[in-house]
């Protein structure tokens, strides 16, 4: 099982990173465009193998697609980041560019590879990436919801006094400020609605933190965060790598499926080895309805940015 990861950024290390310690792929290339960038992460994280116990081969390219041929999974993580104050829709123009000629690239060498799209504006990147290669929509998926109901999960644990493995919660919707919807009405604490534990100022303020989670660790840290991300984008990939059909909340092109066509947005998938095998179409309450629409338009808005 072969994974290839562009970007040797933050998010794109941390990645190969977990990837290469959950020890289930069996090579992960590692593909910047700044010389020798990649090849030096590579090496790095390869001389962490015999302390950690790995066995995953990690390899370094700058820009050459030919060692990326055959892999079976690939995360684009390329383009910059968000800086203190921005949106991550500001990042469209330049990022599109970069994400439409990555996702061509990776094609040409492997055909049938899973791309994961994590670059920003992301929900609008996953749409580009449907509307420029043309590949089958299992194919195509869009990292936002797994992280985002990780860092629901955090703030759900951080208000009860809960050790976060007490806790399971989603998010749904846009990857970003305005369109998260975290669905606090499901969330739960061993079963038990996390209502009966939080008022529902104490809930509204979880789900507000939890939807400027990106914001809040930009303005701490002067750019965007990396371990987050890269270990939900590693949960993913080996969801896919493992065949554990596993559900999580990813960016998929809907059609028809809550109401909606067109567009990417965060839902519950099934993931195995065909990448997205099933949407969940669970039922909203009419609040959350009307929240993902709202959520919708927006991604819709920023869709309407892409020169296709
Ligand atoms: C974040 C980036 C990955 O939310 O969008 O940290």
């Amino acid at each position: 099982m072969k994974v290839t990861v562009v970007g040797a950024g933050a998010v794109g290390a941390s990645c190969a990173e977990y990837i290469a310690i959950k020890d289930f792929a069996s090579e992960v290339v590692i593909l910047d465009i700044k010389e020798g960038y990649a090849e030096g992460k590579a090496m790095d994280l390869m001389q962490t193998a015999s302390l950690m116990g790995f066995d995953t081969k990690i390899t370094g390219s700058t820009n050459d697609y030919a060692r990326t041929a055959d892999s079976h999974i690939a995360v684009i993580t390329s383009g910059i980041p968000r800086k203190p104050g921005m949106t991550r829709e500001e990042l469209i123009g330049i990022n599109a560019g970069i994400v439409k000629t990555v996702s061509s690239n990776l094609l040409k060498h492997s055909p049938n590879v899973i791309i994961i799209v994590v670059s920003n504006p992301m929900d609008t990147m996953t749409y580009l990436v449907h509307k420029t290669t043309g590949i089958p929509k299992n194919r195509i998926i869009g990292m936002g919801g797994a992280l985002d109901s990780a860092r629901f999960k955090y703030r759900l644990a951080e208000a009860m006094e809960a050790p976060i493995s007490d806790i399971d919660g989603m998010v749904i919707g846009g990857h970003s400020d305005t369109g998260m919807v975290p669905l606090t009405s499901h969330a739960t604490r061993n079963s038990i609605r996390v209502s009966e534990f939080l008022s529902e100022d104490r809930l509204q303020q979880v789900a507000d933190d939890t939807k400027v989670g990106g914001a809040t660790l930009t303005k701490l840290l002067g750019t965007s965060a990396w371990y987050a991300p890269g270990a939900a984008v590693s949960s993913m990939v080996q969801a896919i790598a493992c065949d554990q059909k596993k559900m999580f909340p990813c960016s998929t092109m809907l059609d028809g499926e809550y109401g909606l066509s067109d567009i990417c947005i965060g839902v519950p998938v099934i993931l195995g080895k065909d990448g997205i095998e099933k949407i969940i179409d669970i039922p909203l309450s009419a609040a959350e309805k009307a929240k993902m629409k709202e959520s919708a338009d927006g991604v819709s808005k920023t869709n309407g940015l892409l020169e296709l």
